[in-house]
């Protein structure tokens, strides 16, 4: 049995948060998957790497950097069994059999020392209790000179479309979920630098990357799935219904105008953070 540091996050992703991202591993990978060219082509996967994808979820980048990594492999690791259960079964759906999902808690987990070549994340890396215990125990992970390259979420704008469009919601937040919590605790960029030095690395980058994060098909979609997020239903459960259901057509009504043929995208910008281990 591997340790567990995050007791409260390995709860929330073991619990509801884990289980609507389980159920729901394409909607997820539409919100976050305008991301992924800027991640991968900073991660420069060879075809020989060992790669390891931290809070993985269900998988898709740890499926697409096997696909890069074809004589190598890829091992995803979470602290939420359902997302791996899911991620090894869709991994399997397509027929990829050099990726390797694991349930663990990537601050503590005792990965083979200096083994892999690329350690990288979709906003998987933001959870942890102690940032500069965990990273220092990723870069344990990786080669002399392997690659550290993650995306993580930037503070919203307050004058941005999902600020506004949100605001009905947030305006009712009492208490931020544990995950709402970790989501937030990498948004600023100096602080990035700082955890990944401390924690062994160089050559620390952080910029800002722009991509469409795409709701789904229409704003009824956009608007149901919303609702149904972990973190929106731990703030309205046991509010109101007549609240509740003004905030929904409140969202509703400010989505309509980003329906478009391709669906409701809203612009988004991350972190992209890269670092060597020396
Ligand atoms: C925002 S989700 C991102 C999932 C996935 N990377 C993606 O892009 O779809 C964060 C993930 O980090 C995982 N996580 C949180 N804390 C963790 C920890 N200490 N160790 C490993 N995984 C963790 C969660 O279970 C969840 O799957």
């Amino acid at each position: 049995m591997q340790p567990i540091a995050n007791t409260q996050q390995a709860e929330a992703w073991n619990g509801h948060e884990g289980a609507h991202w389980a159920d729901n591993p394409d909607r997820y990978d539409s919100l976050n998957g305008g991301f992924n060219d800027a991640l991968f082509e900073a991660a420069a996967i060879g075809e020989r790497d060992r790669v390891l994808d931290i809070g993985c979820g269900t998988g898709q980048t740890t499926r697409l950097a096997a696909r890069r990594a074809a004589l190598g492999q890829a091992v995803g690791i979470d602290i939420s069994a359902p997302m791996v259960e899911r991620a090894r079964t869709v991994a399997t759906g397509e027929g990829i059999d050099n990726a390797v999902f694991e349930q663990g808690d990537a601050q503590v987990h005792a990965f083979p020392a200096g083994h892999y070549h690329v350690a990288l994340s979709r906003g998987g890396v933001m959870f942890f209790a102690d940032h500069v215990a965990a990273f220092s125990n990723i870069g344990g992970a990786l080669r002399p000179g392997g690659r550290l390259v993650f995306i993580c979420p930037q503070l919203p704008s307050p004058e941005g479309d999902s600020a506004r469009i949100f605001a009905p919601v947030n305006a009712l937040i009492r208490r931020p979920s544990p995950a709402q919590r970790g989501m937030v605790s990498l948004s600023d960029p100096s602080h990035v630098h700082e955890v990944l030095t401390a924690a062994g690395f160089t050559e620390v980058t952080v910029d800002g990357v722009e991509g469409l994060v795409d709701w789904g098909r229409n704003a009824d979609e956009a608007v149901d799935f919303y609702f149904a997020m972990g973190p929106v239903r731990f703030n309205l459960d046991g509010l109101d219904e007549g609240v509740v259901r003004d905030a929904r057509e409140r969202v509703r009504t400010a989505l309509q105008p980003y329906e478009t043929p391709e669906g409701v995208r809203l612009r988004g910008a991350v972190w992209l953070a890269t670092a060597t281990r020396p």
